[in-house]
């Protein structure tokens, strides 16, 4: 009741009916745990196009009545024009570091200071990852994120409250019941690996400078004076430490932990709490076991005394806490020698120097080549043959070296210069800021052998068994000379290969048959346009529709999308006026592609599909789950895991489970995989 007067009394939103405000709150409410679920607990419930759809939605209803949009809204988490320079922030407590240490007795020794210091033969610790990120400082007042600050010298950081903002892991409202009045809490901003090189490859090919490691990316991008900047980085917050609250402190660490998770922050996944030192250092010996299989980096563990009390009793140093450590893992960095610097070409043509080292053992892994990113990149490390370097290893993917060592009285050889000529096909080299690409592109082996490997890879046509080894013997043998030769390839022919029989043959003319039936943006994925990966290929599907309508754009019709630039719009049309280009689509046509557009918006309502949902039970034969769960969403419809009175379809495979019972109990349409696929067709042709 209160509410609802409030509401009323309230001038700002007195023109807007009610149900719109209702509505509004409660988009908010279902985006917030949405967000909550896909980015803290990494268990998302519905699909990207449901959520998009209830994002749109609040935005259109924002627009509408602006004066309902508030701060904490989802849609608030960019907005602020660029700074001039980031202002300073006091901390209400110092920002402490940690000791650190590396060797299991160090440890030993540490646990028994801490029992002579509390006069027990017991301790309990939690031990949790310790992130290799950028520490920083988040208060919330009344359950809402009001600032966010970096270390800084411990006692004075940077207000970086707009650039936390644009951080999706991090709530802009607590949960709701459940929060200190006050809270100042402590955590990690970090980038996941995957989202780091795909950064760097980004960068690289704009011509920007590369970071050097996942470290270094997370804090360039968060100490942005521009936050559309830092909206564009994919950063991560991990939460480790209350600083400052109101109310009654949790008992210890680990309730401490639970607690900021139940107010909905992201807190470490991976923490244990040990009841003996020999448990610490279990959980250390198996944490760095997984080391290389965690999507983030971490370089230790952290080991902190777990009640409060004792943490208390034990006090602290003048910049780091008794009662905790770093219990580090040995460094991935080492040093050795470039014995060659060679020249890798790429898919789209660009040339990469690649150091080969002296191998050499990092973290546990033998080193014998390192990437050198770009020509611009060499210069100014100054890499040349013969040199000493130190390699870094951040994951599990090539490393990359960190700094020349300067070796006294050492003759060194000449600095490295890019080759005129392509080293694979001999086309020559053309240059485009940073990068050097080779011209020849689909007479350049390289060039084709990457074209394909990507166009067959899983994010677009998913070829199954279409392997690096099978595309360098189809295009070394002059079988595909082009994507739409693939399409072409017979039994025969598989069969003179190296590792075919009569199976393995089939099995793969059968996927590339089912390649043929393709939603829109996994084909303009696959054909491999400079720029143009698997989000953007998203976004143009959505905003075109069809193939026909992006090949008809013009630069304009590409730039009026946000998230397109003229870099990307450039590469499209270049891409397209390219004859080869549009003769391989057109063969692709010919060959009885069946390309699956995305409707747009306006046209959803009116596709047949449109409010249908679909449930998928048994194996299918002709395409994948997600394949097909692709083609129906394409089509409008919705599918889900369960069958429900309100399930419009379910598709049975070979050997379905109990939802084909339910259906039929349920009196819902069944329908087997041939059918399917025929109404897919007659979609397409419609
Ligand atoms: S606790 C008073 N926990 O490590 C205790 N720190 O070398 C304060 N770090 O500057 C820190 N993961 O940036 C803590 N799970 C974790 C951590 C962690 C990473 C960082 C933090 C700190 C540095 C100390």
């Amino acid at each position: 009741m209160r509410q609802d007067s409030l509401y009323d009394d309230s001038p700002s939103s007195s023109r807007v009916p009610r149900s719109e405000q209702e509505r509004l709150a409660q988009l908010k409410s279902q985006i917030r745990h949405h967000d909550y679920l896909y980015y803290v607990k990494d268990r998302p419930e519905i699909s990207d196009g449901e959520y998009d759809r209830l994002f749109r939605e609040l935005g259109d209803l924002e627009r509408a009545y602006p004066e309902l949009t508030t701060p904490d809204s989802p849609t608030q988490r960019v907005g602020a024009p660029p700074l001039d320079e980031l202002g300073k922030v006091q901390h209400e407590r110092p920002m402490l570091s940690l000791d650190s240490l590396v060797e299991s007795d160090e440890v030993l020794a540490f646990d028994q200071r801490m029992k002579r210091e509390l006069g027990t033969d017991k301790i309990e610790y939690t031990v949790e990852p310790k992130f290799d990120g950028l520490s920083v400082e988040m208060i919330y007042d009344h359950g809402t994120f009001v600032r966010g600050s970096t270390r800084g010298d411990g006692n004075v950081g940077e207000d970086i409250t707009i650039n936390l903002r644009t951080i999706r892991s991090l709530p802009l409202q607590l949960q709701a019941g459940t929060y200190p009045d006050h809270l100042v809490v402590r955590g990690e901003v970090y980038m996941r690996l995957s989202d780091f090189h795909a950064l760097n490859r980004r960068m690289t090919e704009r011509g920007n400078d590369v970071f050097a490691n996942p470290r270094n990316a997370a804090a360039g991008s968060l100490r942005q004076l521009d936050s559309q900047i830092t909206a564009s980085r994919p950063l991560v917050v991990t939460c480790y430490e209350v600083m400052a609250m109101t109310g009654i402190y949790p008992p210890s660490h680990w309730a401490e932990l639970e607690m900021l998770a139940l107010c909905g922050l992201p807190v470490p996944n991976l923490r244990r709490r040990c009841e003996t030192i020999d448990l610490v250092l279990a959980f250390h010996r198996e944490t760095e076991d997984q080391r290389d299989n965690l999507p983030y980096e971490i370089d230790g563990v952290v080991v902190k005394v777990d009640r409060r009390d004792w943490q208390a009793r034990l006090g602290m140093k003048s910049r780091s806490p008794r009662w905790a450590i770093a219990f580090k893992f040995p460094p991935r960095k080492e040093i050795t020698e470039v014995q060659d610097i060679v020249i890798s070409v790429g898919r789209t043509g660009i040339l990469t120097p690649l150091a080969l080292l002296k191998p050499v053992e990092v973290g546990g892994v033998t080193i014998s080549r390192a990437t050198l990113h770009n020509a611009d990149e060499v210069a100014r490390k100054d890499i040349r043959m013969g040199d000493t370097v130190r390699v870094e290893r951040a994951g599990d993917v090539i490393p990359a070296i960190a700094e020349r060592i300067p070796v006294s009285n050492q003759v060194r050889s000449g600095p490295f210069q890019m080759p005129h000529h392509c080293p694979i096909c001999g086309s020559a080299v053309a240059r485009e800021g940073a990068y050097f690409y080779c011209t020849g592109q689909a007479v350049c082996p390289a060039q084709l052998k990457g074209a394909i490997e990507h166009f067959a890879s899983k994010t677009a046509l998913n070829i199954e068994g279409l392997g690096k080894k099978t595309v360098a013997q189809l295009v070394d043998q002059g079988l595909v000379k082009n994507l739409s030769d693939l399409y072409r390839l017979d039994r025969e022919q598989l069969l003179k290969l190296q590792g075919f029989a009569e199976r393995s043959a089939t099995l793969l003319l059968d996927a590339i048959a089912r390649s043929k039936t393709v939603p829109l943006d996994r084909l303009l994925m696959g054909l491999g346009i400079r720029q143009v990966g698997q989000h953007i290929a998203k976004v143009l599907a959505k905003e075109f529709g069809s193939l026909d309508a992006i090949m008809a754009a013009d630069r304009n019709q590409f730039q009026e999308i946000r998230e397109i630039g003229p870099e990307i719009s450039e590469s499209l049309i270049s891409y397209f006026q390219e004859s080869s280009n549009r003769q391989v689509i057109d063969q692709l046509h010919e060959l009885g592609f069946s390309i699956v557009g995305t409707p747009s918006p306006q046209n959803r309502r009116a596709l047949p599909f449109s409010g249908k949902s679909f449930v998928f039970t048994g194996g299918l034969e002709r395409l994948t789950r997600d394949d097909a769960k692709a083609l129906v969403e394409q089509l409008g419809a919705t599918v889900s895991s369960s069958v429900s009175k309100r399930t419009g379809y379910v598709v049975a495979g070979t050997d379905p489970g109990s939802k084909l019972d339910q259906a039929q109990e349920l009196g819902v349409t069944v329908i087997d995989e041939k059918t399917f696929l025929d109404w897919i067709g007659q979609q397409k042709e419609s």
